[in-house]
């Protein structure tokens, strides 16, 4: 019998810039659903992409010196490398660029025209737009700011194709009366439904100003605007060509099945979606899942803020399960959740380290020594079992592994991680009463060992199979070291059982899977790895390029340098400045790097606010090799600023001096201990060693550099 078939998509990323933990977090939770349905038996496809088209595409080109092409070439490469780095399994990827998209887009609307005329029309626009976030924001020509990033909207003005939204208010309310389930979470498809109940305007879905984009059919003075041509991609990503013609693949999966995204771009996948597909008569997805955002000091993480958090130097320190985990555990889906990388590693520590690293370890060594390597028979006569024994084996229940399946399937990821938990504490106590190093020594009470040990291992199984679809590289190890063969992404979660595990298998070499890491050192080497991403070309490797797919190196720390910001001379945007990564114009600048630096206008360097400060005192902040705390009198206060110059500099040389100060830096926290600015400095030599600038003449403090 062929398997039933699942497909999700995430939404295609905008190729403008790199991906942060933000942008990885609705990949890595789609992944997870996508392991899982295939534990459960499902012929799953996953889709993600690349959004190439648009102005904010064409200005961030031009920003960089490149062409929108060669700018989403290099961009959409940092996207494939990121989602091989996090173990992503997708099946199919597709760039807004490619011909087959084109052509896609292209069929749909004729499709749409031909079997639905009064859909598209032609009519003047005037109304306010988000470049950033790729919305109206008004359809009136009066100022207004976007309500997603708050920057003033800018007119257009220009003729347009329109979708006739509004015809089809009485057909969306119909379908979400109809499929209860097409929404989740409850709480926002109520806001979807209340939206569309109050009226639907039509859409303009082409543009006339933008060059880079789908041409029309036969009007190519129009492009496509990003939402038709964007949501397009779940099916040209699978071989749509234009509903008659369409590729095997298309044939087999289509309808999605889910639809995952951010919670801000709901109304594109609840609302407009489905019209547009109902207007070409396609089926329509089955579900759309909408998560929270990913919050990093208060707002959400976001490129534009400035307020973001890398994925690849977390997965260089502590591994990719580790930040799999952390988000899946620690945000409820569907809500927004707080991302800090203390919390991480501690959760790293805590549950994976001295959980079930730990518990495996220990289960896996007595096994080598008490037996040889081999896993025990595990004789169970009921008289002889203990309260905790029993105890222990109830958790182990079908009805059990029921509750967590049914915590996956229902998106409660936090919820599922919490139960498998529960059982590798479970197993800690149950180790903790039995005492099989007790036993162990006591040649009467071999079967007793053996039972416990056999109990112990047996846990093990059942928590690795659980436990994959959020930690697969991890939980494979531990399987192999169990001394089972295949892919543990083959085994049926839906099918999981006590006691499959057989006595007398061989058990692999045992190897701890999650080593134990210093915080500090930890945290100062992701760090240092994120100021390189942000200011490429400084003296470490560039961290972003790793693709290495392996076990954390967090336990072996200690040879990189300390958190802090030497930007060598040179640097694009930077200027050479020494202090808290930044987050305003000079570090956003930064990312991504074009091949050769980009011209900036004085308008850009304008934005950035110089002035002469003096040293007033400075102090070495505890457990930072190389940063200083430096309280700095600019003339009308007298800012803290944290700088990275401690190899180069003693706290006491610095009072007095003269220094320059960028003071109109977003406030940043390192360590716990807030920035509120940087200091300008060169790097030099191999070592990048800090040289602050300073001042020949008499100068007061506040005086501004320009
Ligand atoms: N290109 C559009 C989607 C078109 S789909 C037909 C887009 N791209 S995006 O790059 O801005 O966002 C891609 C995904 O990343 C979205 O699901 C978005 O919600 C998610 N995230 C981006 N920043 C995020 C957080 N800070 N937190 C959680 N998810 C966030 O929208």
């Amino acid at each position: 019998m062929s398997k039933p078939k699942f497909y999700i998509t995430t939404p295609i990323y905008y190729a403008n810039s790199r991906p942060h933990v933000g942008s990885a977090y609705t990949t890595i939770v789609c992944d997870v659903i996508a392991r899982y349905k295939r534990m459960c038996g499902y012929d799953v496809a996953y889709l993600t992409g690349t959004d190439e088209h648009g102005v904010n595409i064409e200005r961030a080109a031009e920003k960089a010196g490149v062409t929108p092409q060669q700018l989403v070439d290099k961009n959409e490469k940092i996207f494939r490398d990121l989602w091989k780095l996090l173990g992503i399994t997708t099946t199919g990827f597709i760039r807004t660029t490619e011909p087959r998209h084109a052509l896609a887009v292209q069929n749909l609307v004729r499709r749409t025209m031909r079997l639905s005329p009064d859909a598209i029309y032609k009519r003047k626009y005037e109304g306010r737009y988000c470049i950033y976030d790729n919305l109206y924001v008004s359809d009136t020509p009066e100022p207004a700011d976007c309500q997603i990033c708050g920057r003033p909207g800018e007119l257009v003005s220009e003729e347009n194709y329109f979708f006739r939204l509004s015809a089809y208010q009485q057909k969306l309310l119909e379908l979400y009366k109809n499929n209860p389930q097409f929404l989740y979470p409850d709480f926002r498809f109520n806001e979807v439904k209340s939206f569309v109940e109050s009226g639907l305007k039509d859409i303009s879905i082409s543009r006339r100003s933008v060059k880079w984009g789908i041409p029309w059919p036969d009007d190519p003075e129009h492009v496509f605007y990003v939402w038709y041509d964007a949501l397009t991609s779940y099916m040209s990503g699978i071989g749509f060509v234009d509903g008659e013609h369409d590729g095997a693949e298309f044939k087999k999966y289509w309808p999605a099945d889910i639809h995952a995204m951010g919670k801000e771009i709901i109304r594109f996948h609840a609302v407009y979606w489905p019209a547009f597909l109902m207007a070409a008569e396609i089926e329509l997805p089955k579900q759309i899942v909408a998560h929270g955002w990913l919050l990093f000091e208060q707002e959400k993480m976001s490129k534009s803020k400035g307020n973001v958090a890398y994925p690849e130097p977390i997965v260089k320190v502590l591994g990719n399960d580790a930040l799999r985990y952390y988000l899946l555990r620690e945000t409820v889906f569907g809500q927004d959740g707080n991302f800090s990388r203390e919390a991480l590693i501690t959760r790293y520590n805590a549950d994976l380290a001295n959980g079930l690293g730990n518990l495996a370890s220990r289960v896996l060594t007595m096994v080598a020594n008490y037996c040889d390597g081999v896993i025990p028979a595990g004789r169970v006569v009921g008289e002889q079992l203990s309260e905790n024994h029993r105890q222990f084996l109830g958790r182990f229940s079908d009805v059990s592994v029921k509750i967590i399946l049914a915590a996956y399937e229902g998106f409660g990821f936090a919820g599922a991680i919490e139960s498998i938990w529960a059982l590798v504490a479970g197993a800690d106590k149950y180790l903790v009463v039995e005492k099989p190093w007790t036993l162990a020594s006591d040649p009467v009470r071999r079967d007793e060992l053996e039972r416990v040990l056999y109990v112990a291992a047996e846990s093990i199984r059942f928590i690795a199979v659980l436990a994959f679809p959020v930690i697969p590289d991890a939980t494979q190890r531990i399987w192999e070291q169990l001394g089972q063969t295949g892919r543990l992404a083959d085994v049926r979660i839906d099918e999981l059982k006590w006691g499959d595990l057989k006595p007398g298998t061989k058990i692999g070499k045992t190897e701890g899977v999650f080593p134990r890491v210093d915080k500090k050192e930890a945290l100062e080497r992701i760090e240092t790895m994120e100021n390189e991403i942000r200011n490429p070309g400084s003296t470490q490797p560039d961290a972003s390029t790793t693709t290495t797919k392996k076990p954390p190196e967090g336990a072996s720390t200690g040879t990189s340098a300390a958190g802090t910001a030497a930007i060598p001379a040179g640097a694009p945007g930077a200027g050479g400045a020494a202090g808290a990564p930044g987050t305003g114009a000079a570090a956003t600048a930064a990312t991504p790097a074009p091949a050769a630096p980009a011209k900036i206008g004085i308008e850009d360097f304008a934005k950035v606010e110089l002035r002469v400060g003096v040293v007033k005192s400075a102090e070495k902040i505890a457990g930072a090799d190389k940063l200083l705390k430096v309280m700095v009198d600019i003339g009308d206060e007298v800012r803290q600023v944290l700088a990275g110059i401690a190899p180069a500099y003693a706290p006491e040389e610095l009072v007095g001096r003269k220094v320059v100060v960028v003071t109109n830096l977003a406030p940043r926290k390192m360590r716990g201990v807030e920035s509120n600015g940087m200091l300008l400095a060169a790097s030099a030599g191999p070592d990048g060693k800090a040289v602050l600038c300073t001042f020949a003449e008499d100068i007061p403090a506040g005086a501004k550099v320009k």
